[in-house]
């Protein structure tokens, strides 16, 4: 199964990403994730990526194709993936229809989920990140076991940079200019499902999970 997931900074696709990547066993390729590593590995992409990404604003076209076309080269896509984070853009929902054609796949299904900006913004100034293994926490809504450790593999927590507030506006605002042509290419295309990402995590796993097993 290929699932696209949409939806605004902090509708939580990560957090639902990582869910269904278990129960679904699909690999969960998130494009903001692969930028951070490059970042934090400070690799050339990654140095030029940072400067858009404390901006809220999008990594040009050309670093972030290059970056997916290299992650769909890996084994573990042929089973099935979940894409997080891509596409954001009409061109790059074009680039990732090109990329899958040349492989003989097609995506079969797009979540949008969506959120109101009061829980988008609560979300984010609250989200920790274990720095080792990527789990996602809220200090309210998720906090951890143990203060700033990771229950998942004892790794320590932080705030992502992005996440102060003057930028997450600046993402949300970049969101909302493009999101529109987005849905309607997958409104059209008849693979597009929106689900209200507002309510606890776990219903709206049920929700998502339950409508791709009925594909
Ligand atoms: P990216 O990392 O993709 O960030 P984003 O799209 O802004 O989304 P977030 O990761 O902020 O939110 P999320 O929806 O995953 O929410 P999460 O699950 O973490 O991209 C970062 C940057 O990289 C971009 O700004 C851009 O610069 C660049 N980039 C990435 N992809 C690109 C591309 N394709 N092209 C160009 N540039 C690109 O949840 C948030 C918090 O809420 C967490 O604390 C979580 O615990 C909590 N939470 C989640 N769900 C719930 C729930 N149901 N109830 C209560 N709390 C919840």
């Amino acid at each position: 199964m290929r699932i696209v997931l949409l939806g605004p900074p902090g509708a939580g696709k990560g957090t639902q990403a990582k869910a269904m990547a278990r129960e679904l066993k699909l690999a969960h390729i998130s494009t903001g994730d692969l930028l951070r590593q490059n970042v934090s590995s400070a690799t050339p992409l990654g140095l030029e990526a940072k400067e858009y990404m404390n901006k809220g604003l999008l990594v040009p076209d050309l670093l972030v194709t290059k970056m997916l076309e290299d992650r769909f080269g890996q084994s573990d896509v042929k089973g099935g993936f979940i894409l997080d984070g891509y596409p954001r853009t009409i061109n790059q929902a074009k680039t990732l229809d090109s990329i899958l054609d040349a492989k003989g796949m097609k995506i079969d299904i797009v979540f949008d989920l969506d959120s109101s900006e009061a829980v988008i913004v609560q979300r984010l100034s609250g989200r920790l990140v274990c720095k080792k293994c990527g789990a996602l926490f809220h200090k309210i809504n998720m906090p951890p076991k143990v203060s700033g450790v990771c229950d998942q593999c004892g790794g320590s927590l932080y705030q992502r940079d992005d996440d102060k507030e003057a930028t997450i506006r600046k993402r949300l605002a970049v969101y909302r200019e493009e999101v529109t042509a987005l849905l309607e290419y997958y409104r059209a295309a008849k693979l597009l499902t929106t689900v209200s990402a507002d309510d606890e995590a776990s219903i709206v796993l049920k929700k998502i999970i339950d409508r791709a097993r009925a594909l």
